[in-house]
């Protein structure tokens, strides 16, 4: 009910009083008021006027599931919210529901995390109300030696959200991290669940340093407030991530990957550059020179052999 009261404030601009309320709602006055109460208590603020009714002034700066799927518009990403104030990782949660068999498209976001995971074992800083922590399950008919290509069309739909609601453009450094002016804003966590030749479900988890102040931060690691001296809403950027999501999701399934690889190529920083890879083999050096259809970085080596990475830590080489 509380949804359906403030769906209605959010659509009217002016007040609606009382009595439409309650008939388009089909409950008392006194129970309007009721969910007013309630709606207030969660830091709304609703004003109250004799003969006029009831006004949204404004809303709480949080990521509650009837924000962010007010005027969503997507036909699969975020229609099944769970909402948390704070889990220990929106990623275990995401894998219990995609265990317990939800439909693909739920999400799973969080105002805090005390145990945010990063790749290669790393943590996520996380904390409360500054950033967006969120989880995405999905089951796509892959195999799961293609898996990577959803972290490459990941790093690309956040990338492009990001430019829309700050005007600043990210760029990609392989396979998921992206960075404002060098510095990490935002990353890409891949998990899985597969038997050998099909995915049961893939968690993309995503992480973005919102109002994140620098000293929550990792060095080397940024934020959007901290680059664009200015506070930007959570509700809006996420609200966007869905939505580019799920378009190139769509091109993804419709098309194949082709067309997310061009445009993650045009946001890379990694091509073409002398690279250090790490990963548990070891380190390589070379030129990072491609990638390859199934989201795996080609490097050529110092001496001229090509070799394929599908994970690790890439540094720039000078
Ligand atoms: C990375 O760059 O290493 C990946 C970072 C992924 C962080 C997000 S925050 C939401 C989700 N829950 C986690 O514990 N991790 C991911």
């Amino acid at each position: 009910m509380q949804n359906k009261i403030l769906h209605l404030l959010k659509k009217n601009d002016g007040y609606i009083s009382g009595e439409e309320l309650s008939h388009a709602l089909k409950i008392s006055r006194a129970g309007i008021w009721k969910y007013m109460q309630e709606l207030r208590e969660h830091g709304y603020e609703i004003v109250a006027v004799p003969h006029l009714g009831y006004k949204l002034l404004s809303s709480p700066d949080k990521l509650f599931p009837e924000e962010i799927q007010f005027d969503l518009k997507t036909k699969i990403l975020g229609k099944r919210i769970s909402y948390h104030e704070t889990v220990p990782s929106t990623m275990d949660v995401a894998f219990q529901w995609g265990m317990d068999g939800t439909p693909e498209g739920t999400l799973v976001i969080a105002e805090s995390q005390t145990k945010g995971r990063g790749r290669m074992g790393r943590g996520w800083s996380s904390p409360k109300g500054k950033g967006v922590y969120l989880s995405i399950i999905l089951r796509p008919p892959l195999p799961p030696t293609q898996v990577a290509q959803l972290t490459l069309l990941s790093a690309v739909a956040v990338a492009e959200a990001i430019e829309d609601k700050t005007g600043m453009l990210p760029q990609i450094k392989w396979p998921n991290d992206l960075l404002l002016h060098h510095k990490k804003v935002a990353g890409i966590l891949t998990e899985l669940s597969a038997e050998t030749d099909r995915v049961r479900f893939v968690v993309i988890g995503i992480g973005i340093n919102v109002n994140t102040p620098l000293n929550s931060l990792p060095p080397h690691a940024t934020s959007l407030k901290q680059e664009a001296k200015r506070h930007f809403s959570r509700v809006a950027l996420t609200q966007d991530v869905l939505r580019k999501m799920e378009f190139w999701y769509g091109r993804l399934l419709g098309e194949g990957f082709s067309s997310i690889l061009q445009r993650w190529k045009e946001l890379s920083l990694t091509l073409r550059r002398p690279i250090r890879i790490s990963d548990a083999s070891g380190h390589l050096e070379g030129e990072a020179i491609d990638i390859d259809t199934d989201g795996g970085l080609l490097i050529r080596c110092d001496t001229g052999v090509i070799v394929k990475r599908m994970a690790g830590d890439v540094v720039f080489a000078h």
